[in-house]
């Protein structure tokens, strides 16, 4: 993780200008079922002129639900602070995304938001 991020304060913009906390794991060792459903689980995988990001919900095998009372409603990517791209789901969608990453990018920030749940991250 970087160390010129404030973990503590994080919060982003959701949908219709609404600012919402950012949650995300210490401890993969200590997270419960519920923090481990909701985090995205990142595939980092090296191409010829940068690398791919393959993004699924859930650690450690834990799935999160996608169906019309519960799912996730988008994947989006930062390299750093710059935005990369966001892909919707609908809930019978299936919440996974490829971002393409330039190599250059020393961060790259991966955010999932759960319609119940709120905004979910992980950092590779
Ligand atoms: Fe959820």
């Amino acid at each position: 993780m970087s160390d010129n991020v404030n973990y503590e304060n994080a919060v982003t913009e959701v949908n219709e200008g609404i600012v919402e906390e950012v949650h995300s794991i210490e401890d993969i060792e200590s997270a419960s079922d519920f923090e481990l459903k909701h985090t995205p689980n990142l595939e980092v995988i090296e191409g010829a002129n940068g690398q791919t990001i393959k993004a699924t919900i859930g650690l450690k095998g834990i799935a999160h639900p996608q169906t019309e009372e519960h799912y996730i409603e988008w994947l989006r990517a930062f390299d750093g602070a710059e935005p990369i791209g966001t892909v919707n789901f609908g809930p019978t969608d299936t919440p996974e995304a490829v971002f393409e990453v330039p190599r250059t990018s020393s961060q790259i920030i991966v955010q999932a938001l759960c319609n119940l749940h709120g905004i979910w991250e992980a950092r590779v």
